[in-house]
């Protein structure tokens, strides 16, 4: 009953048997290999058009070179309040950067579009003391389970256009929000207006694999080179071009992606059916955030269950009682029906 995170779960079988295979062979080094190219080429018809792709190693590189990547002297990034990138990431996008995090907060764990508009305002661009509006990044899936509509990404997209602000998204769980919508990848990206997309592999079945995916190669011209500097450029590069492969190969992310929300589907849906439990709130991932009777949460740990407790935000609907817990628990590729049943039952009968 491994709950914690979706990065607790291994690799896909079909990722290692590729990775096996590549690890037979010979192949040019630093991302210049045939594979490299090709797996370039395939993001190309993933994303509908041309694309610069670069591949690093986690998350936290992706959203902070990405970040860099766009980045201005004084620059401010906005993102919302409870977001990776200004919480998770122990400052890394602002190290890299060399810019600030400005929190925006909005419920559900999205930017609420005035708000935005409000803190952008803050910053007028010949702000020499306050720094300036340069950057505006969402992430999707939320950090709390939620997803931005296609409508709200797009009125997102239009104030980072309206201030002249490049717009980054957080994709470190991109399919299952992708799965969610139940759109394609340009439609969820480029088509409304996203300029720098970090693309996650990890999280759904890869062993370590992230893209950062610029819409319009320009943007990517000196990014060699910063990639370089920041020591994400691996000599074997190929073997994260490999896990893309399969990763992409008959669309084993979306089915990847799927089941992962569909466990977690199963788990709204039990916990909707408890009179012992309730949902925090609506998610609509492959994250869901419960609050259960202490008992409840004691027992399921006592009996394995691996999941992390949350601390409660301001806008949740229903407050947590001195008895209750409020806990996270993540689903992916490798949660199986008895592992959600199992936990389901332990709260039932705690
Ligand atoms: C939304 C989001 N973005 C980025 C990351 C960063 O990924 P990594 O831990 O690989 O740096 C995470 C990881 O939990 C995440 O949840």
């Amino acid at each position: 009953m491994f709950f914690a995170s979706d990065n607790w779960a291994g690799a896909h079988p079909a990722i290692n048997e590729r990775l096996s295979k590549e690890s037979t062979r010979f192949a040019a080094a630093y991302g210049t290999s045939d594979l490299d190219r090709a797996i370039e080429q395939r993001f190309n018809e993933i994303f509908e058009k041309e694309v610069a792709v670069f591949f690093v190693a986690t998350g936290t590189a992706a959203n902070s070179l990405s970040l860099a990547s766009i980045a201005r002297p004084g620059g401010l990034t906005f993102c919302h309040t409870e977001a990776h990138v200004i919480e998770d990431e122990c400052g890394a996008p602002d190290f890299f950067s060399g810019m600030r995090m400005v929190g925006v907060e909005g419920p559900a764990g999205k930017m609420l579009p005035e708000n935005l508009i409000e803190r952008i305002a803050r910053y007028p661009q010949d702000s020499v003391h306050h720094g300036r509006a340069a950057a505006v990044t969402m992430t999707q899936a939320t950090e709390v389970g939620t997803i931005y509509s296609l409508d709200e990404i797009d009125v997102i997209s239009k104030i980072a256009k309206d201030n002249g602000l490049p717009l980054h998204m957080d994709g470190a769980r991109f399919a299952n929000a992708l799965v969610s919508l139940g759109c394609s990848p340009a439609e969820m990206t480029w088509k409304r207006g996203v300029d720098v997309l970090s693309f996650g592999g990890t999280k759904n079945g890869c062993w370590c694999a992230e893209a950062i995916v610029f819409f319009d190669p320009q943007l990517a011209k000196d990014f060699a080179f910063l990639r370089k500097r920041t020591a994400q450029l691996f000599s074997k590069s190929r073997f994260i071009a490999a896990q893309f492969e399969a990763y992409l190969k008959d669309d084993l992310w979306i089915g990847l992606a799927s089941h992962a929300n569909t466990m977690a589907d199963r788990l709204r849906t039990g916990f909707g059916s408890l009179n012992s439990a309730r949902l925090a709130w609506q998610t609509e991932s492959n994250e869901v955030f419960a609050v259960l009777p202490k008992a409840s949460a004691k027992a399921a740990s006592e009996q394995g269950a691996k999941f992390y407790d949350w601390l409660e935000p301001r806008d949740i609907p229903e407050k947590v009682g001195k008895d209750e817990v409020l806990i996270r628990m993540v689903t992916s590729f490798a949660t199986t029906q008895e592992d959600v049943d199992q936990f389901l039952s332990i709260c039932a009968s705690a």
